[in-house]
């Protein structure tokens, strides 16, 4: 009997992989209304896989495909069934939920600003603020602490920073590094450092990414310091404002669906501009506006504090309190008192 069971447990797991085999390798081509011409003019926007189509509404999908809007609500449609996007029972969420890591910022107060432990995996976690908040000195202190095993905080994993501004900085890593007594080489071995020179290029590393996953790389964290920057550069005009969005739209669902495929966590900064329509308060916004505040599942403010402090606060969260705490920037990284 209990062979039995253990037999019929086999099966159903074989008939589960099976299952999902069958979503990873099902094209653009086998959605019903998606023909070759229009896979290849998704493909050249920049729309490769299921997930991709499934994410999209069918007003963009319409005007990128050249199709009418019923038609794109229906591939839309078609492509959420045959990925079974949408509801899962309790326990399918629980155990989803049970593989996310998390990774220590060095603050214990900052940490608990997020949750408890620090940024997590399976999403994306933005920092914005103004230059010299503390941005980058997060993100590097995040690339060491992501190796510390799991017990002391880390998800024993290593860091892809994706650096556009040409500001990461080995030396920094190093004195954090040694500063937690690790071995300064060692830990810089596990940071795949790469400088994105335009926007495409970022787009493009993605890729790379998912590449080195797929070969064996045990990749836990990804930095993207800065995700705006060339976006805005290069879309500077009035004009092009939708034509950013949606590029970046693009990008920011890429990014989505890589947390979840490779339980990795994503840290990504952004920069403000200053908003002539706030009278009282702290008259910054963040770039990219909505797009960005949807995809971020934690989006941080920092700014100065008192004293030579930082003051994150946590905007917009969906499952935690709006709050704010002080941080401090010091030689050895991100940490409660200066
Ligand atoms: P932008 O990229 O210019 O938008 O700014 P950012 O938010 O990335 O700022 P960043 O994280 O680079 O913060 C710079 C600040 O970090 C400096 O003004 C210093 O206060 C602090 N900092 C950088 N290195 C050290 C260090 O070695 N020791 C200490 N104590 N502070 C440091
Ligand atoms: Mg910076």
């Amino acid at each position: 009997m209990l062979e039995e069971e253990a037999i019929e447990e086999e099966i159903s797991e074989e008939v589960i992989e099976e299952a999902e085999e069958k979503t990873e390798e099902l094209k653009l081509t086998d959605v019903p209304g998606i023909g070759p011409g229009i896979a290849a003019k998704l493909e050249a926007a920049g729309v490769y896989d299921l997930m991709g189509l499934a994410v999209m509404s069918p007003p963009a999908l319409s005007d990128m495909a050249g199709v009418g809007e019923a038609v794109a609500r229906k591939a839309i449609q078609a492509a959420r069934g045959m990925m079974n996007l949408g509801f899962m029972d309790g326990m399918e969420f629980a155990k989803k939920r049970e593989d996310v890591l998390h990774i220590t910022t060095g603050s214990e107060e900052l940490n608990n600003l997020l949750g408890g432990k620090g940024v997590e995996t399976k999403a994306i976690t933005e920092a914005y603020g103004a230059f010299g908040s503390g941005k980058t000195q997060l993100a590097l202190t995040l690339a060491v602490n992501a190796q510390l095993p799991k017990e002391k905080g880390g998800a024993n994993g290593k860091t892809v920073y994706i650096d556009t501004e040409g500001t990461f900085r080995p030396e920094r890593i190093k004195q954090i590094a040694e500063a937690m007594g690790a071995v300064p080489e060692k830990v810089l071995k596990n940071i795949l450092v790469a400088r994105a020179f335009n926007s495409d290029h970022q787009i493009l590393l993605l890729d790379k990414v998912n590449e080195m996953v797929k070969d064996g790389e045990p990749i836990r964290l990804m930095i993207i310091d800065s995700l705006t920057a060339h976006f805005r550069a290069e879309f500077a005009g009035r004009g092009q404002l939708a034509d950013r969005q949606q590029k970046l739209n693009r990008y920011l669902h890429n990014l989505m669906k890589m947390t979840e495929q490779h339980n990795l966590a994503v840290f990504v900064t952004n920069q403000v501009m200053s908003n002539p329509a706030v009278m009282f308060g702290d008259p910054t916004t963040a770039i990219g506006g909505n797009i960005l505040g949807h995809a971020s599942t934690y989006r941080l403010y920092l700014r100065r504090g008192k004293a030579g402090s930082r003051v994150a606060k946590l905007i917009d969260s969906p499952n935690l309190p709006e709050n704010e705490c002080q941080f401090w920037l010091t030689e050895a990284g991100i940490k409660d008192e200066g």
